[in-house]
């Protein structure tokens, strides 16, 4: 498919990368790129050799932001009747793990947007924050629950209502990011870790992320059980077959993501 404001590669075996490309507006995300973004995305789900993919920007900016000018003329009920921003959910709905490699801006949609990733890479210039306050609006896809999931309450308030930023070292500190690293070398280690997960079998991946997000939706016994059932499911897998008769051969397992 040809896509005009993302760039679309497959950087090693297993991993496909997503690039948001809109230098001139630090990637602000309008109704194109956001659109193209998750429609390569669930392309890359739907491939079986794709195993894990990386979603990211540039140096100077991961997003800052849902597009402004885009906004700017547009009004509640416009909003309300054509469900704006209600595809973002097209994100939470990827089977597949999912990687932000993050430099600088990730503001608003832009930081919102990582959070709907599955772990975050950042470099050491990220800069996170909900700043929709400053423009007269508040954060609309999903600021406020998961970036006071992530931080807590006192700090998510700082954030969007005195439009504090947060340094990539807090987002590692509060568990945001997984990593932090040099500019020069986050990408690469955003890679290295894709390249991991890759390595592993397809199945129990899946099922372990889709999991571990149950954790953010379910009572503690309901997402028990969902586990134990998810658990249960890979019993049916030949690479629980194959991963265990590796272990007891003392071999290398060959997966066959089925
Ligand atoms: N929307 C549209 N255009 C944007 C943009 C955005 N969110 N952010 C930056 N741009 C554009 C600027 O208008 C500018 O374009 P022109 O050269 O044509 O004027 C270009 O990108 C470069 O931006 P700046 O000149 O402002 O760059 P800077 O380095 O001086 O400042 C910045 C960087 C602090 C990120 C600043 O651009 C900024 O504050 N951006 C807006 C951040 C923001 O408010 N984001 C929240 C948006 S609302 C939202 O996301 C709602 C939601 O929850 C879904």
């Amino acid at each position: 498919m040809a896509y005009e404001m993302i760039l679309v590669e497959t950087p090693a075996p297993g991993v496909g990368l997503v690039r948001l490309n809109r230098p001139s507006a630090l990637n602000a995300l309008n109704s194109q790129i956001t659109r193209e973004v998750f429609d390569a995305l669930e392309a890359f789900d739907r491939d079986p050799a794709i195993k894990c993919c990386i979603l990211t920007g540039s140096d100077k900016a991961f997003a800052a932001g849902a597009d402004i000018k885009e906004m700017e003329n547009t009004d509640a009920v416009t909003m309300l009747s054509g469900g704006d921003f209600t595809d973002w959910s097209r994100l939470s709905r990827l089977r597949k793990p999912l990687i932000a490699a993050v430099s600088g801006w990730a503001l608003g949609g832009g930081c919102e947007m990582v959070m709907m990733c599955d772990m975050i890479v950042a470099s050491e210039t990220a800069k996170f924050g909900q700043p929709e306050i400053t423009i007269g609006i508040m954060p609309g896809a999903g600021g406020t629950q998961r970036l006071t999931r992530a931080v807590g309450k006192a700090l998510a308030m700082e954030v969007m209502l005195a439009n504090r930023h947060l340094t990539a070292q807090e987002a590692l500190h509060y568990g945001l990011a997984n990593k932090v690293a040099p500019v020069e070398s986050y990408q690469a280690e955003a890679l290295a870790l894709a390249q991991k997960i890759a390595a592993m079998p397809a199945v129990a991946a899946q099922l372990i992320k889709d999991s571990i997000n149950r954790a953010y939706e379910l009572s503690l016994s309901e997402s028990l059980n969902y586990e134990k059932r998810n658990f249960y499911l890979l019993f049916g897998t030949e690479d629980k077959a194959e991963g265990m008769k590796a272990f007891v051969e003392k071999r290398k397992p060959e997966w066959k993501d089925r």
